[in-house]
């Protein structure tokens, strides 16, 4: 049977990558790209597009009706930083639409759904190093707790409803095609933009704060590979740990110099996102992952920066 697939929040940092390699895989017209806001220019030419917004019942409903998806990819989010800034919003966009796609995609029969988690799932009282996949769970950011409590609507759908839902916990993503939007995680983006740009950035967290962290060809990978698993192989239906590369902004700038030997980094005094970082995991432990379907990460700290550093440039010169 060949496959529909929805995608909403298509404009953020993961929709625009994901869209363009689900249209890779399987076929342009079978990937409906969608978001509230317009098309950006990366997905606008590749295929079609709707307009959505997950908190509009009467709109989903006839997206939904129109198109009759097969898999449901739901990106619309507001993140960490952010999520602070406008608490309430957040966790109704998080919250309210995550439900609302569950319901749906029950009535509709989709196939499959998939929808992110993260490591802000975590808390002050988790592990910090290696951090497992089950421990104890106290985030104390609205973004954290929305997740937390949306991988248990996802587990409790797929217990309850028999709705065939994955997920993935993933670290901060580094990715050169579009730009984060309101997370703790930016800097480790935003360090490559002013590298090229102006050879010096200021980190708004401090030099030895560690963060697991993903360049987005493994985080599209590992999508992609979770998605096409067999169902029975998926043990976990809240949401897998994925842990990444786990690195600090000193160590991520000794290496950008390694290609930029100019380049310079200083460190902001305060800044609301330190905390966050604090209460986040240094690392984590992903052998679900690994044993489940068989993931595995390919990029490396420094494959990463070269491979970000080169494809950068080409968009910052052209
Ligand atoms: N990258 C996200 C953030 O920083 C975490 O999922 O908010």
């Amino acid at each position: 049977m060949s496959e529909k697939i929805l995608v909403i929040g298509a404009n953020g940092q993961i929709g625009t990558e994901l869209v363009n390699a689900l249209r890779d895989k399987y076929g342009a017209e079978e990937v409906i790209a969608s978001d509230i806001n317009s098309p950006i220019y990366a997905i606008r030419h590749s295929g079609p597009f709707e307009f959505v917004n997950v908190l509009d019942k009467d709109n989903l409903h006839h997206i939904f009706t129109k198109h009759q998806p097969t898999q449901v990819y739901l990106l619309a989010a507001i993140l960490s930083a952010v999520g602070e800034q406008k608490p309430k919003m957040a966790w109704d966009l998080n919250m309210t639409g995550l439900i609302q796609i569950l319901d749906y995609a029950v009535e509709f029969g989709v196939k499959k759904v998939f929808w992110p988690s993260s490591i802000a799932v975590f808390g002050p009282h988790s592990p910090q190093e290696n951090t497992p996949q089950y421990c104890v769970m106290d985030p104390n950011t609205v973004y954290g707790f929305s997740k937390l409590a949306g991988e248990r609507w996802c587990e409790y759908y797929y217990e309850k409803h028999g709705l065939d839902v994955r997920s993935l916990r993933y670290p901060g993503l580094i990715g050169w095609r579009a730009n984060p939007g309101g997370g703790t995680t930016d800097y480790a983006v935003h360090i490559f933009h002013e590298a090229l740009k102006k050879g010096s950035y200021q980190s708004f967290l401090s030099a030895n704060t560690a963060l697991p962290m993903m360049y987005m060809d493994d985080a599209i990978r590992a999508t992609i590979t979770l998605m096409d698993t067999p169902a029975e192989q998926i043990t976990i239906r809240s949401s897998y740990n994925l842990a990444g590369i786990s690195f600090t902004p000193a160590q991520l700038a000794e290496e950008i110099k390694k290609l930029i030997p100019n380049f310079e980094i200083s460190y902001a005094e305060h800044d609301p996102r330190q905390a966050i970082a604090d209460s986040w995991p240094k690392s984590i432990d992903d052998s679900y992952a690994q044993k489940d379907w068989g993931w595995k990460l390919e990029y490396d700290l420094k494959t990463m920066t070269e491979d970000m550093l080169k494809n950068l440039k080409n968009v910052i010169l052209a």
